[in-house]
């Protein structure tokens, strides 16, 4: 066994954190959501309380961490959270890749907390100090996450304070940078001293892309799920009984060849984790679209040959906000956790309507 494998290795965890400050009277509501602005004029998807800025606070902590072998991200996480941090706030369910409830932004790929693991995303990273990025209710100087990989794995430099956990002898592997988990003053000492040994490898966390951050990685998802219920995604059926060679039985049963489940069966595995809505560009940019985890709950029942609502369902995305904001980039389908080629979906969604209305 490798001296790697047997002492795991060391990682610095820096997670942009987000502290939301308490609710005034009326909440701002809009004004500076690109969202919500732009998508209130008429459109049935995109009107939302949840489109609204949250005010608080942004910061960047860095977490020094031994990451053993085979650990994913969650992992850490969880082990931060239970032995030093209990104030890191993220989301999660399964472990396992089945509930979508921990998409956030790894070294700026949206990707799944519990699928990814340290060794795939620990970046090699400079001596440079880190940069404090902390703003009140404003928005965090782009380019401080973003260091540069230059130096190789330091798997000595990742100290922990005494005082940060109550019993050393029980080996936790987690420890802070800074003493005041909510003091981003404090933050970073640790890289005060340029001169130190190398960095531990870097791995980079935030809350996915182009949904509002409620507290640290959890973000607002409820606009996503509207939009998805927005568009009905459940069988409609004809409701004709079945017969048999006696006549009609009580029940209903749709029958399907193969070939006909082939055509939906991978869009069936979709778990609306939002990832391919905060890899593209349009969404997660802030146009006003439906989003691409919709469509293709749409898409699913487009494709299933039990569904007698396909016009109604085309209509419905035949619109400013709906598939013809796309602009096939394709982007969506590159981290879909399901393998769902999402940008193939989208457009075939969009022959599929253009060809509806050269009718
Ligand atoms: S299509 Fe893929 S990336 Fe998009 S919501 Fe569904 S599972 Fe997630
Ligand atoms: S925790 Fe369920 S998909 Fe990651």
């Amino acid at each position: 066994m490798s001296e790697d494998a047997m002492h795991g290795m060391n990682v610095t965890i820096r997670i942009q954190r987000f502290t939301p400050m308490p609710e005034r009277g009326h909440a701002r509501r809009h004004s500076s959501s690109p969202f919500g602005g732009k998508a209130r004029t008429g459109s049935p998807f995109g009107s939302s309380p949840s489109r609204r800025r949250i005010r608080g606070k942004h910061f960047s902590q860095d977490y020094d961490f031994e990451a053993q072998p085979g650990q994913t991200v969650l992992d850490c996480l969880l082990d931060i959270k239970r032995t030093i941090d209990p104030t890191l706030a993220f989301r999660y369910s399964c472990g396992h890749g089945i509930c979508g409830s921990d998409a956030v932004s790894i070294n700026g790929t949206p990707t799944l907390l519990c699928t990814a693991k340290v060794e795939d995303y620990a970046k090699p990273q400079s001596n440079q100090p880190a940069t404090n990025n902390t703003a009140v209710d404003g928005f965090r100087p782009t380019g401080t996450t973003q260091q540069t990989a230059r130096d190789t794995i330091g798997h000595n430099a990742s100290e922990q304070t005494p005082e940060q956990t109550s019993d050393e002898d029980d080996q936790p592997r987690a420890s802070l940078n800074a003493g005041d988990s909510r003091n981003p003053d404090a933050l970073n000492s640790s890289t005060e001293n340029e001169n130190a040994a190398p960095n531990p490898a870097l791995i980079e966390i935030a809350p996915l892309p182009g949904f509002p951050v409620l507290r640290d990685l959890i973000v607002d998802i409820d606009q996503m799920m509207n939009q998805i219920r927005k568009l009905e995604p459940y069988l409609k059926a004809d409701g004709k009984l079945a017969t048999t060679t006696d006549g009609q039985i009580d029940m209903f049963e749709y029958l399907q060849k193969p070939e006909e489940l082939k055509r939906y069966e991978l869009l069936s595995n979709c778990i609306s984790c939002g990832i391919c809505e905060g890899s593209c560009p349009v969404y997660a940019g802030g146009e006003a679209f439906i989003g691409p985890a919709a469509l293709i709950a749409d898409s699913r029942f487009i494709n299933d040959s039990r569904d007698n609502a396909t016009d109604q369902r085309l209509d419905a995305i035949a619109t400013a906000d709906g598939i013809t904001a796309c602009q096939s980039v394709r982007a969506c389908s590159r981290e879909c956790p399901r393998g769902i080629d999402v940008g193939e979906e989208m457009w075939q969604l969009t022959e599929r309507v253009k060809s509806r209305q050269n009718r």
